[in-house]
């Protein structure tokens, strides 16, 4: 495909809109596609890029006019895709570059975007890098991976230990003992996952040349996955007990992080006009500017996991939260970033249960369709990029699992061995939590049809994850004849959004940040010239019923979008709020 669109990024004769400089990336709405879940199109059981390109439309009327799309590299999958063998071609499973390209050129007609994810803390073991890395210990390879003598094994000399205590993200050590040359490589996920040598100036121009390679085809920026994570500390000393509670928290922060990020952005991204977002574990709210705001050129946004992991505690247990501590995490956002920074919202990915099940209600058929909503009207209204992941628009929900052998995830089956298998942790709780928490329950295929395999795939293949059992009544086909489903919900919500600058710039203020119950908030943009926008966003957070007043002598206006069709209270100071109730008002 013919395509580059290089050009200068910035525009600085754009007047400000409340201070923020106005981009189409800030006013976009996301949707993530997990390509392998997406839509089978050949019948091998595994969604792919035709599959993909098939339902654009849907995509289209949805109104979200940004894709990211998960790994779709060549990769044995160790990891589902975020372990690449090669960076330059597509998954044989997902197709060819030609399917690639079509697939880009017919987003490109839609007027979407599309967003690939960048994979680059680490690669494959089967990387051709790796491999050359891992022959010798003079291979002009060696030095793109981190490779040292283990330790001395008192207890049994012939195998010695690890080079430090650095714990893996998906169990165990985070170093594997290579024979060949008698020394330990660092991953910190899998050990297919080994981490790559960014302190090797060789590697980062092998990063940013295949980032153009993707830049040139057309793509509008990256998903970085775990990008915090390039800059190693120096000497790879053990971690301190206290470091050991969090060790995130240390390796996003190596001495330089913002120094590869800033050369990245002066040798690659600023020749384009792309987005970028970066997924940044172990990264806290006031750390988070230094990645994002604009005059240091790095990023553009990125995924803080303070929100997703409210409700979790270490590994998949769960960790009782509030309300008001949710509440305060936008509210601190909305103080603590500034009009050279910009933020993203959401609460579901490829790595977190289903929004619905994890963030609403999913125990009845009614609870699930409105928390739905709120959820979706929560995303789209709240201040940053909206994300949404597939199937939350449907109110997909977590899989009903109930034995160890029906899950996928390396990080389950890791865990498992770690924890079940060594007696720490009875099987059936590791099961009940792992329902709960489990990566798999957003992987599970997109249900498209009440059609054998929920229409993901052929009745005649093996989808590669079960199709949820509930697919028969939650598919995108009975929703889209449904005028009241969540699909047409979020497409209103979508619109809504698109159709006032005030959700996107406007000033955000939490009206009762210590109310157990209601969360209730305004979005307010007032430019020159223009009548102001101010708009009122109430949302019934659970069961029981309220009959809720409006602080500071807030008036409901216009009701322009509500969960609950039936619903008027023009004019109200109380709003009498049904269970997960909604509403999104002028004032
Ligand atoms: C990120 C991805 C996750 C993957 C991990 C290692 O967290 O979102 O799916 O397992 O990085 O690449
Ligand atoms: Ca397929």
């Amino acid at each position: 495909m013919a395509a580059a669109t290089a050009q200068p990024a910035a525009h600085p004769a754009v007047s400000l809109v409340n201070g923020y400089q106005p981009i189409w990336w800030k006013e976009a709405v996301v949707y993530q596609i997990y390509p392998r879940s997406f839509q089978d199109s050949n019948g091998d059981g595994i969604g792919d890029l035709n599959g993909i390109t098939q339902h654009l439309d849907y995509l289209q009327k949805l109104g979200v006019n940004v894709i990211w799309l998960s790994p779709h590299y060549d990769s044995p999958n160790a990891d589902n895709g975020y372990d690449i063998r090669d960076y330059r071609k597509v998954m044989r499973e997902f197709g060819t570059m030609d399917d690639f390209d079509r697939m880009l050129a017919a987003i490109k007609a839609r007027h979407m975007r599309l967003i690939v994810d960048l994979v680059v803390n680490h690669s494959s073991d089967e990387h051709h890098w790796f491999a050359e890395s891992r022959s010798s210990k003079d291979n002009p390879y060696r030095d793109y991976y981190f490779w040292r003598d283990g330790r001395p094994n008192p207890d049994d000399p012939a195998h010695p230990l690890p080079p430090n205590n650095y714990p893996s993200y998906f169990s165990g050590s985070a170093w594997q003992y290579d024979a060949a040359t008698q020394q330990f490589y660092l991953h910190l996920f899998a050990a297919k996952q080994p981490d790559l040598n960014w302190d090797n100036t060789k590697v980062r121009e092998d990063v940013y040349s295949l980032m153009r390679f993707w830049l040139d085809k057309g793509v509008d920026g990256f998903r970085m996955d775990v990008i915090p994570l390039i800059s190693k500390q120096p000497g790879l000393p053990d971690l301190t007990e206290e470091q050991m509670r969090d060790p995130s928290r240390l390796w996003a922060n190596g001495p330089h992080r913002d120094e590869y990020l800033q050369q990245m952005n002066r040798e690659v991204l600023s020749k384009y006009d792309v987005m970028t977002v970066g997924e940044a574990i172990g990264i806290t709210l006031p750390e988070q500017t230094q990645i994002t705001n604009s005059q240091r050129h790095e990023l553009n946004m990125i995924f803080n996991f303070d929100a997703v992991r409210l409700n979790r505690g270490a590994n998949y247990s769960a960790r009782p939260w509030t309300l008001p501590e949710l509440k305060a995490i936008y509210d601190n956002h909305a103080r603590v970033l500034g009009k050279a920074d910009w933020d993203t919202v959401f609460l579901s990915n490829h790595d977190n249960s289903r929004l619905v099940s994890n963030w609403g209600d999913d125990s009845t058929p009614e609870f699930r369709t409105r928390s739905a909503k709120l959820l979706e009207t929560m995303l789209l209204t709240l201040r940053g990029t909206p994300f949404l992941y597939q199937g939350d628009e449907l109110g997909m929900t977590n899989y009903p699992f109930t034995r160890f052998d029906q899950f996928d995830d390396i990080e389950v089956k890791n865990l498992y061995k770690a924890t079940v298998l060594t007696g720490q942790m009875p099987e059936a709780q590791f099961v009940a939590e792992t329902r709960r928490f489990g990566r798999d329950n957003a992987r599970t295929p997109m249900q498209w049809s009440d059609a054998p395999n929920a229409g993901f795939a052929p009745a005649s293949a093996k989808p590669w994850l079960a199709v949820n059992p509930n697919y028969t009544s939650i598919n995108a086909a009975a929703e889209l004849a449904d005028p009241e489903s969540v699909y047409h919900f979020t497409q209103r919500a979508i619109e809504l959004h698109h159709a006032h600058l005030a959700f996107v710039y406007g000033d955000y203020q939490d009206l009762d940040p210590t109310h157990l119950q209601v969360f209730a908030y305004t979005r307010s943009l007032t430019e020159p010239g223009k009548p102001a926008q101010r708009f009122l966003v109430v949302l019934n957070y659970g069961q029981k019923p309220v009959a809720y007043t409006l602080p500071a002598g807030i008036k409901a206006g216009k009701l322009l979008l509500a969960n609950i069709p039936s619903t008027t209270e023009v004019g109200a100071t109380t709003l009498h709020l049904a269970a997960w109730e909604a509403r999104v008002y002028s004032y």
